[in-house]
């Protein structure tokens, strides 16, 4: 490799995958064997990408990401299905969506054919890293960053597209329910800013605020419109749903809310399912009012709220298996683990 991002040094932290006990998995860094590697100049496309040994990454100091925050992150899951298969989810999808961000961050980006065949090295080279059906799932991380150095305002020299991957649990350590908090002075994105690309840069400013809630012992704190902090957008890492007399509702994703796929999975289901969906602004007062309420994300899947409190009121929801979120998640997670037939055709066998 003659780029200036050489990739280097084996992490010492590696965890046997026969020493795994896949009943204990959490949300958290397990090096896996493999990463995908591909590197190209400004001003060029991709062109030619390898799988190398899972390892350290060396930049210089003068790296756009380092600098100035020039990356996009994605997230989906290799999942091993009841008959011991694996198989991915809409992985075109986050193709296409870190098209948009790279566009948008001023970055080549690699092709859709070419971030699916890294896609698919990338998980049958860690393939025995798939923990077993219903125990959790492979999290693959695709990153695309600005590796190389810059110093005046502008796009770097050299642009890197990595794959790597982890075996995880449930993101929310309470597991299968929520607590929220409404935050009312930050905000998590602002028009015409970066809240509807999965820009690098759009989670540190939020973790103090995340932080706080969490030893107020809240799950997860939900953010306000900037415009008007009247309407609810998304938590800090999943968008939201709420049901009022079994319409779904949820923030439409025009700039400041990011476009997930598990919540477009979930509108399609719902769609196929009958019910009425509305893609509109959600107002404080509707969220108070709803009967139902869940959160949707690649990491945090599809899960239900118990409460969200905003200043001194709390106000809870519905739970338990009638709930329309329970209807929508089953046929969600069948789809997934193979248990029916994806006639929605969102499913990619590799293995
Ligand atoms: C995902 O759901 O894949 C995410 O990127 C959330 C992550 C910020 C934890």
């Amino acid at each position: 490799m003659t780029s200036e991002s050489i990739v280097h040094s084996h992490g010492a932290d590696e965890k046997h995958v026969d020493a795994m006990n896949w009943d204990e998995l959490e949300f958290g860094v397990i090096p896996t064997d493999y990463m995908y590697i591909m590197i190209c100049s400004d001003g060029e496309n991709f062109s030619q990408g390898h799988l190398a040994p899972y390892r350290k990454i060396e930049l210089s100091p003068f790296a756009g990401i380092l600098n100035y925050g020039q990356g996009i992150l994605e997230g989906l899951k290799a999942i091993r299905t009841k008959d011991g298969r694996i198989q991915l989810f809409r992985p075109e999808e986050n193709a296409l969506r870190m098209k948009t961000g790279a566009e948008r961050l001023c970055m080549p980006c690699p092709s859709t054919e070419q971030f699916l065949a890294a896609l698919k090295q990338a998980v049958l080279a860690n393939k025995r890293w798939v923990p077993p059906s219903g125990k959790g799932v492979l999290y693959i991380r695709p990153l695309l960053i600005g590796s190389g150095s810059v110093l005046g305002l502008g796009s770097a020299t050299e642009y890197t597209f990595l794959i790597f991957a982890t075996p995880i649990g449930s993101y929310h350590k309470s597991g299968s329910t929520m607590n929220l908090y409404i935050e009312n002075e930050v905000r998590r994105a602002t028009p015409g800013g970066t809240g509807g690309i999965k820009s690098i840069t759009n989670y540190s400013p939020i973790f103090k605020t995340v932080q706080k809630a969490r030893a107020e012992g809240f799950t997860d704190v939900l953010f306000l419109d900037a415009a008007t902090g009247k309407n609810i957008e998304e938590c800090s890492s999943s968008n939201i749903f709420i049901v009022k007399d079994n319409v779904i509702l949820t923030p439409p994703t025009n700039g400041t809310v990011l476009p997930g796929i598990t919540r477009k999975s979930i509108i399609e289901i719902a769609l196929h399912l009958n019910y009425v969906v509305e893609e509109r602004d959600v107002s404080l007062e509707d969220v108070l009012a709803a009967d139902e309420v869940f959160c949707t994300g690649t990491a945090v899947d599809v899960i239900a709220v118990s409460s969200i409190t905003y200043r001194d009121k709390r106000v809870e929801y519905r739970r338990g298996k009638e709930t329309v979120f329970c209807k929508l998640r089953e046929m969600l997670t069948e789809i997934q683990t193979g248990l029916i037939e994806d006639k929605m055709g969102w499913t990619l066998l590799i293995d």
